[in-house]
């Protein structure tokens, strides 16, 4: 089975071509990164007409590089929520045309889902597994029971992991997105010079909260001479870093002592995970209850097509597909899906 997976939730346009034997037979990610840097972040309307201009030169180039035409794949799957509607709707109306046109059966994908069963792509990881999905718009533990089928143990009660990382970012004066640049940066030091304050963590239960930490650091930053040096953006960036993993680590000892019963593996997911502090901190708390820990690989965190095209041929595999009617949704949280 090949299935043509189209991601244009954000500012990625991503396609590829996955088989159920877990091969990856095209992948290509254009970004539109350095029209939106100018504004600080993604501009929804100048990132949709991006993707129309530039995905169907995509797709004909995924083929030509897996030496397939459309009629020689099995399926069609695109992103059709949660993101920003005026790309969902570019990605998902192309993949729907193709289908129709070629008569293949169509996948709408939740681009949530695609993270989540990313690992299941790359390693053999059985359901249920517990997972930390660490995004820009997203921070949730979650058990996985099975497809389409997902418990929702905490979330973030403001701004999300990844939010967070771009926000510190930002004010230091770094460009979008500021997760790379901050790890970049915190690699330059090693002390927790400002011991800013870990949110949550003195409370129980499953939650996060990152706001308190992002208004520590603007206090923190007001307060050192402008401009900022290159040592002071790394031990800023050292000790957001350091407070983030904290609260992390916090949340999910938590989690672990509560649910240690309904899982054996525990997966990360979403672009914060391309972080190696963060996942070296997740394989030692793995360890430390003796679960086994699993990341993909950095390239298959962040948004790609892949992702995508293998959460619709795990449902192509099961005989599930969409409707062409699939009405794409700004909101699509992760527990609201059936199995
Ligand atoms: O999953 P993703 O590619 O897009 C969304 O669905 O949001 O995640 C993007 C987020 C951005 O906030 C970015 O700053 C963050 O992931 N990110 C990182 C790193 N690489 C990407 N955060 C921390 N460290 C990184 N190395
Ligand atoms: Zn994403």
């Amino acid at each position: 089975m090949r299935v043509l997976g189209i991601e244009t939730s954000c500012d990625e346009t991503a396609v590829a071509i996955v088989t159920d034997k877990k091969e990856i037979l095209a992948h290509a990610i254009y970004t539109q990164l350095e029209t939106h840097q100018q504004y600080g972040g993604v501009v929804p309307e100048v990132s949709s007409r991006g993707h129309l201009e530039i995905l169907p030169h995509m797709v004909s180039q995924a083929l030509t590089e897996a030496n397939l035409s459309l009629a020689d794949l099995d399926g069609i799957a695109a992103t059709c929520g949660p993101g920003l509607i005026g790309g969902v709707l570019v990605g998902a109306t192309f993949a729907k045309a193709i289908a129709l046109y070629h008569q293949k059966p169509f996948m709408a994908v939740n681009h949530l889902e695609g993270h989540a069963l990313t690992v299941q792509l790359t390693h053999d990881v059985p359901f249920p597994y517990l997972l930390l999905l660490v995004s820009g718009g997203h921070t949730q533990i979650l058990l996985v029971k099975d497809l389409g089928d997902y418990a929702l143990i905490g979330t973030t009660k403001d701004d999300a992991l990844g939010e967070a990382f771009d926000k510190t970012a930002r004010l230091m004066g770094l460009p979008y997105p500021g997760g790379p640049k901050i790890e970049a940066y915190a690699h330059k030091s090693q002390t927790d010079h400002y011991a800013f304050p870990r949110p949550m963590i003195h409370k129980p239960g499953y939650d996060f909260s990152f706001s308190g930490l992002k208004t520590a650091v603007r206090f923190a930053i007001e307060k050192e001479p402008t401009p900022l040096s290159k040592k002071t953006k790394a031990n800023i960036a050292y000790s957001f870093q350091e407070a983030a993993i904290a609260v992390i680590k916090n949340r999910l000892k938590n989690v672990f002592q509560r649910y240690h019963n309904h899982f054996n593996t525990f997966v990360v997911a979403g672009g914060v995970a391309a972080n190696q502090a963060i996942r070296q901190s997740l394989e030692e708390i793995a360890t430390q209850y003796q679960k086994q820990f699993v990341a993909p690989p950095l390239h298959l965190c962040t948004d790609n097509g892949a992702m995508i095209a293998w959460a619709g041929l795990s449902y192509l595999k099961r005989g599930k597909t969409s409707s062409l009617d699939f009405k794409p949704r700004p909101r699509w949280p992760l527990d609201t899906l059936e199995p």
